[in-house]
């Protein structure tokens, strides 16, 4: 039988290494982001929930994961749920970051090896185009020098919006790779482009991206 490959080439790149029984290519292997530390910023999206299986996906190949949510992503899923995947502190509130001396969004930071923001909503690309620094998620952006991945998920008509239209543009400006979003049956009722990339798709773009350093 024909051999998959993963969507970002990875495997391809692996001389020799074939897909996996179960429908996983082996840039998902276990151990593949073994070091590294991803942020992960979930934003106040219907598609929030997904952050959970980003999160066990992420933790299988063996990154570090913390997660920063913003209080609209709260409504969304519990940080509980979150922390106990992650197996790390889930930060929600700029003002209870708790731990050491140094504002923990500037620790995180700074440990961050790159910053995924799945999903990203409308008002987040918003907030992050134009710098505003009014949250967790957006100071710790703004502090952030690792490369950045957005998943936007919202409405086909928010996305198509003018408004995101150029934030979107401004972020990829900068050099932040976005991912998706892919078409599909939205939460809203429409179908259209909106849906959050499929979550493995999310994560073999940050393994792609890591590997190439
Ligand atoms: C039920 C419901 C679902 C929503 N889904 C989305 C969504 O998928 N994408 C989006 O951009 N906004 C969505 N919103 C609107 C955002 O939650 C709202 O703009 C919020 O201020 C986002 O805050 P944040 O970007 O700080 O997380 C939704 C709102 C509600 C009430």
């Amino acid at each position: 039988m024909e051999p998959k490959f993963c969507q970002a080439g990875i495997c391809r790149a692996r001389k020799g290494l074939l897909e996996r029984p179960g429908n996983d290519c082996l840039s998902g292997m276990k151990g593949s982001l073994q070091g590294k530390t991803v942020v992960l910023g979930v934003s106040g999206s219907i598609a929030a929930y997904k952050a959970a299986e980003l999160v066990g996906l992420l933790r299988r190949r063996e990154a570090d994961v913390f997660v920063v949510m913003t209080a609209a992503a709260t409504r969304f899923i519990g940080p509980l749920t979150l922390q106990s995947l992650s197996r790390n502190p889930v930060t929600t509130d700029l003002w209870a970051e708790g731990g050491g001396w140094q504002p923990g969004h500037i620790e995180l930071a700074d440990k961050a090896d790159l910053l995924l923001v799945a999903p990203a909503t409308a008002n987040l690309m918003a907030r992050m185009a134009h710098g505003l620094a009014d949250d967790e998620l957006c100071s710790l952006y703004l502090a952030c020098r690792a490369p950045v991945v957005l998943a936007p998920a919202m409405n086909g008509k928010m996305y198509d919006h003018p408004a995101t239209v150029e934030n979107r543009r401004i972020l990829e400006g900068r050099g932040h790779v976005f991912v998706g979003p892919e078409e599909g049956m939205l939460a809203c009722g429409y179908e259209g482009q909106g849906r959050l990339l499929a979550v493995e798709r999310i994560v073999e773009r940050v393994e792609a991206l890591l590997a190439a350093g």
